[in-house]
C-alpha cells in the first residue's frame, strides 16, 4: 500500500510556485495577490482562512482578508464583492463558504467575476469546466487530480466511484474524472444518499473517492482488494487518544481498509493540503492572465 503524502506533494507545489512568484516579480514587477472574504465567526471556516492567508505568506503572494460580521446584508457582501472585481492589483477573490443562511450562496458565486474566481465556482467556469475549456478547476478536486498524475495512478478505463454530489467537490470530480483527459478517462459512478445498494457499488471500485462528510464511513468490506482510495473527510471529534482532547478523522476507516488498498490518502496530511496547494496555483493563473484573454 502507498500512501498519497498530500503535505509532501503540496509542499513540493509550493516550492514551484514560489520560483515562479520570485520569476513573476522580477520580469513584470508584480506580485500574485488573493482577496478572501469570510462572514462570522465559524471555527473551521477561521481555520482554513487562516491556513489560506497563511499559504500566501509562504510563496510570496500578496493576500487581503475581508472580515465581516455574521450579519452582515446581502447587499452588503455583494457591494465588497464588486470592489474587488474592480480592483485591478487584485488577481483572485474567494468568498469562504458556507455563508450565514439569510445570504444565498449561489447569488454571490454567480456576483464574482469568472476572471478572479480562483475557487473555480462560477457557473461559466464550471461549464467550462464541463466542456474541457481551459478554466479554474475547484481547489479540492483540482488537488485530487494533481496527487493522482504526480503518484502515477493508471486512470484510464477504471471504474470511479464517488461518494458525495456537493457542488464543491463530489459533483466537479465525478465530471472531471470522466473527461477525455490524464488523470482522467474512467468510467464514473457518482453516489448520493438515496443510492441503493451503495456497497455492491464500491465494492466494484478501482478508484473511490468519498466526501460525504461523515466519519469512518467506509469500511474494509466495502472495497475491493487493491483499489486506490481518496478520502476527503475531516470531522473533528473528541479523543482520549491525543494531548488535545480532539482527533481528524476522515470519511474513512483508514486502520480497517489500508491492506486492502493499493494507494490511500491520510486524514489529516491527504487531500487537504492539496486543496490549498491547488488555490495558489489557480491565484498564480490568474496573475498570468492565464485564461479569458
Ligand atoms: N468551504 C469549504 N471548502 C471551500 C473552498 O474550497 N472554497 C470556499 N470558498 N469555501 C469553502
Amino acid at each position: 500500500m502507498i500512501i498519497l503524502d498530500g503535505k509532501k506533494t503540496s509542499n513540493d507545489i509550493k516550492e514551484e510556485i514560489t520560483n515562479q512568484v520570485k520569476s513573476i516579480n522580477s520580469s513584470l514587477g508584480k506580485t500574485p495577490h488573493l482577496s478572501a472574504i469570510l462572514v462570522g465567526n465559524d471555527g473551521a471556516s477561521e481555520t482554513y482562512i487562516n491556513a489560506k492567508v497563511k499559504a500566501c505568506e509562504k510563496v510570496g503572494f500578496a493576500s487581503t482578508l475581508v472580515r465581516l460580521p455574521d450579519n452582515v446584508s446581502e447587499e452588503e457582501l455583494l457591494s465588497e464583492v464588486d470592489k474587488i472585481n474592480n480592483n485591478q492589483d487584485i488577481d483572485g477573490l474567494i468568498v469562504q463558504l458556507p455563508l450565514p443562511s439569510h445570504i444565498d450562496e449561489m447569488k454571490v458565486t454567480e456576483a464574482i467575476d469568472p476572471k478572479k474566481d480562483v475557487d473555480g465556482f462560477h457557473p461559466s467556469n464550471i461549464g467550462r469546466m464541463a466542456l474541457n475549456l481551459a478554466t479554474y478547476l475547484p481547489a479540492t478536486p483540482a488537488g485530487i487530480l494533481e496527487l493522482l498524475k504526480r503518484y502515477n495512478v493508471e486512470t484510464s478505463g477504471k471504474h470511479c466511484v464517488v461518494i458525495g454530489r456537493s457542488h464543491i467537490v463530489g459533483s466537479p470530480m465525478s465530471v472531471l474524472m470522466a473527461r477525455n483527459s490524464d488523470p482522467g478517462n474512467c468510467t464514473v459512478t457518482l453516489t448520493h444518499s438515496r443510492t441503493q445498494n451503495l456497497k455492491d457499488i464500491t465494492r466494484t471500485a478501482d478508484i473511490l473517492i468519498v466526501a460525504l462528510g461523515k466519519a469512518e464511513f467506509v469500511t474494509s468490506d466495502m472495497i475491493k482488494e487493491g483499489v486506490c482510495i481518496i478520502d476527503v473527510g475531516i470531522t473533528r471529534v473528541k479523543s482520549e487518544k491525543t494531548k488535545s482532547g480532539w482527533q481528524l478523522l476522515g470519511d474513512v476507516n483508514f486502520e480497517d481498509v489500508k491492506e486492502k488498498c493499493s494507494y490511500i490518502t491520510p486524514v489529516p496530511g491527504g487531500v487537504g493540503p492539496m486543496t490549498i496547494a491547488m488555490l495558489l496555483q489557480n491565484t498564480l493563473l490568474a496573475s498570468k492572465k492565464e485564461f479569458f484573454s
